[in-house]
């Protein structure tokens, strides 16, 4: 799913290109309406009435958003703004406008909608995504800050996790790991959560993005460069024979520290991982967290610290690709065992 300029946009000069693009990239992914640049917008649609067309066929009108629309709200939302702005420079109103609004204002929402987050390459990872941020009973069917954060970082630390064995603990519905996939080229990377709609939702996010799980490929079929693989695995009771049988070398997490007693169940799985790994693999863990609580922050390092587990917080370097609010802070932690 390359991202090209449709045709018909030589009226536009190299700004306001590049200000269609930002629109593209925060519309498929659903960036908060308010957080948008419409007030350059509004500035360059008084040069040039007619980008409000261009904005149209990258967003709503894009063949990805026909295919896996953002929710129906987002998108009302996005055009009634896209209007406004229009209609602020006096200039001839366009029909388009209205009736792609029209033609949103009578289609009926869905519970499941799509987000599509731009990679480096123009490559597209699109998931299917709840809509509201907690839905049955589970934070795991959105994307995170974090998430979208420890991705950014994988993709500036390609080589961290090349031809590794990755375990991603808590999973989501899969942004991370399947952006590494697409970028890193790991050896086999499990992905893990508890919840079963997670999972579920997680398997066709995967298959979605045009990859296949381990169990899927034929015996006759090309062996992939990297081993997918889903797994239910809750941190309280998994068992030392299944965390041997998954031998990963590396394993990687995202917003799992957000309430005082997931940091004591997500301290017994790390626990475990540094006592059951076969000595010798050299198990790394990262941990992106966004630090909404400090003081819930403070209880996990120094639940880690009485654990035996070592950490270091790594330093942000990397640069922003994905769309998302950077006003909250994120850090990801390395963990190793202390000697
Ligand atoms: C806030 S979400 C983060 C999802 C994803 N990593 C992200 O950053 O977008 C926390 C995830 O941890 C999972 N989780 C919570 N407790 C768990 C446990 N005991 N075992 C396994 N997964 C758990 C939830 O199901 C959920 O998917």
């Amino acid at each position: 799913m390359d991202l090209q300029l449709p045709s018909g946009d030589q009226f536009m000069d190299a700004t306001q290109a590049t200000m269609c693009d930002t629109f593209q990239r925060d519309f498929l992914c659903c960036r908060r309406i308010g957080s948008l640049p419409w007030k350059d917008l509004a500035h360059q649609l008084t040069l040039q009435p007619l980008l409000a067309l261009c904005i149209l066929e990258k967003t709503v009108k894009h063949p990805v958003c026909k295919k896996y629309p953002p929710s129906l709200q987002y998108r009302r939302l996005f055009l009634s703004e896209l209007i406004k702005k229009h209609e602020c420079t006096g200039a001839e109103p366009l029909d388009d406008l209205y009736s792609a609004l029209a033609e949103v204002l009578n289609s009926e929402e869905t519970a499941v909608c799509y987000k599509s987050y731009c990679l480096p390459t123009g490559d597209l990872i699109t998931l299917s995504e709840n809509a509201a941020i907690i839905s049955e009973g589970t934070t795991g069917l959105v994307t995170w800050e974090a998430a979208l954060f420890l991705a950014e970082w994988a993709i500036e630390h390609n080589d961290i996790f090349n031809n590794r064995t990755i375990l991603e603990l808590g999973s989501g519905i899969g942004l991370t790991g399947l952006v590494i996939c697409k970028s890193c080229y790991p050896k086999k990377y499990t992905f893990s959560d508890c919840h079963q709609k997670v999972l579920q939702q997680l398997k066709e996010n995967i298959r979605l993005n045009g990859f296949k799980l381990e169990e899927e490929h034929s015996v006759t079929s090309e062996k992939p460069k990297t081993l997918l693989s889903v797994t239910d695995l809750d941190w309280e009771s998994v068992t030392e024979h299944k965390l041997l049988k998954l031998d990963a070398d590396l394993v990687i997490a995202s917003d799992v520290v957000y309430d005082p007693d997931i940091v004591t169940s997500f301290t017994k799985i790390l626990r475990k991982l540094f006592h059951y790994t076969k000595p010798g693999n050299g198990l790394e863990v990262l941990v992106a967290s966004t630090i909404r609580n400090p003081e819930t922050y403070r209880l996990f390092q120094k639940t880690l610290d009485d654990t035996g587990i070592r950490w270091q917080v790594l330093p942000d370097q990397k640069r922003n690709i994905f769309a998302y609010d950077r006003n909250c802070k994120v850090e990801i932690l390395k963990l190793t065992l202390q000697v």
